[in-house]
């Protein structure tokens, strides 16, 4: 394969950043396609951790061209505070992205506080901005970077957006000091600002390598996710296309970045969550604590339910299993293999987010291993219980396993298939 989605299989924070800037090492092109800086993605290597909100993970090798593509929308504050932590990098952003400004922010907060169901947003504005994006009425990078199309726009956008600030009792916001401090921002970009799909379709014509790195989960999107518990985009690879410029049979597969266990944040249904003490110490030892909200993660059982559902939506070709290590020192470990639903026994997500809040788990149990695994380079030196859970988890989704992790270091994934 030379094109490869990199997609969350679960509810986000599976670990994509980590397989994507392994990946990165054979690849030409890495390309963020969809959110914003409501992602978080850790890559540590050389003892070093690296934050990555907005910029793809392929950032931190200077030798591979790093696409912000269309489909994203970028906060440019995020941005600079971001890119001035690298030295060294080769960056494209896409004229077409949208621009994440104060108000969206602001929005996003005051629409979550009034809200009876809280839907646990990051607060970072992504829905408000794809709001506006679908709306029509959104900025575009290319007019944030043009200084009189940006004032004049953002003039506009900050009268409508007070107006609904207003409303909720919010305090309102200044035109003039938002552009003053985002001109400066724009000027940090511009030098960046391409039409990234030329870019894109001309590495494909050099039989370049490239990877399409999603953030978040398909679980969490906004058409094939747990509705309405989902962000503004939609992780899939079969978004991949229309969120870079891309046509959909110059795309090779996608790789499923798989937890070894379930975490969710933010609110909704999650049935094969499990709480108390093993909660509370899987949560402990897998740092299970948002890198963007800091908030804590919910923490269930591997749940192959979402697994297959994700394989069906989004095509899964290989999958990554991250985090196994964390499992160690479990007696027994509980996978679902399908829900009970109103007297049935089924094996998919219902639609409607109150008939899958009544869906209880199905579980297998598995014997854990107690064998610190963190060590291990190779399948054949896994504990043979560990082996079983990854050939069970493989055979219960219907996909074959590429990689391995069992630990946060780049050296810490054990490749059992060539993907390229
Ligand atoms: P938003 O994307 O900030 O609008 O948040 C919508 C939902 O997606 C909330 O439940 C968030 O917790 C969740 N979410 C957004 N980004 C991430 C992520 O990178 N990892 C995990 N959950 C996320």
């Amino acid at each position: 394969m030379k094109r490869i989605v990199i997609v969350g299989t679960q509810w986000g924070d599976e670990g994509k950043g980590k397989i994507t800037d392994y990946l990165a090492q054979k690849v030409d092109v890495v390309c963020r396609y969809q959110g914003g800086n409501n992602a978080g993605h850790t890559v540590i290597f050389d003892q070093k951790k690296h934050s990555l909100h907005l910029l793809p993970s392929g950032i931190l090798n200077p030798k591979i061209t790093n696409v912000m593509a269309n489909g994203m929308v970028i906060n440019p504050k995020a941005f600079v505070d971001e890119i001035k932590k690298i030295d060294d990098f080769k960056l494209a952003i896409s004229n077409r992205a949208h621009v994440v400004l104060p108000f969206h922010s602001e929005l996003d907060k005051a629409y979550e506080s009034k809200k009876e169901h809280k839907i646990g947003t990051t607060h970072k504005g992504i829905g408000p901005a794809y709001t506006d994006k679908a709306a029509r009425i959104g900025m575009r990078v290319s007019t944030f970077v043009h200084p009189e199309r940006f004032y004049e726009k953002l003039m506009k956008m900050v009268e409508q957006k007070n107006e609904e600030l207003h409303a909720f009792g919010c305090p309102l916001l200044d035109g003039q000091s938002i552009y003053d401090e985002y001109q400066a921002y724009a000027k940090v970009m511009a030098p960046y600002v391409i039409d990234t799909s030329v870019l894109l379709n001309q590495a494909i014509n050099d039989d370049q390598k490239i990877l399409f790195e999603g953030a978040q989960g398909v679980l969490l999107c906004l058409d094939h996710g747990t509705y309405p518990y989902v962000t503004s985009s939609s992780p899939t690879a079969a978004s991949v296309p229309v969120n870079t410029g891309v046509a959909p049979w110059l795309i090779d597969g996608a790789i499923g970045v798989t937890k070894a266990y379930t975490t969710r944040v933010g609110e909704g249904p999650m049935p094969s969550e499990i709480f108390g003490e093993l909660a509370h110490s899987i949560r402990i030892k897998g740092n299970e604590f948002g890198t963007t909200t800091g908030r804590p993660r919910r923490i269930g059982w591997l749940d192959t339910v979402i697994l297959r559902h994700t394989k069906r939506v989004s095509g899964l070709t290989y999958l990554a299993v991250t985090l196994l290590d964390i499992l160690s020192g479990v007696d027994t470990l509980k996978i679902v293999t399908h829900y009970e639903f109103e007297g049935e026994i089924i094996d998919y997500i219902p639609s409607d987010i109150e008939d899958f809040e009544s869906c209880k788990p199905i579980t297998i149990d598995m014997p854990g291993w107690h064998e610190d695994i963190t060590g291990v380079t190779s399948f054949d030196e896994l504990p043979d219980a560990a082996k079983h859970y990854l050939n069970q988890l493989s055979h219960l989704v219907g996909v074959e396993i590429a990689i391995f992790s069992v630990g946060p270091d780049r050296n810490q994934t054990i490749s059992m298939k060539d993907v390229f």
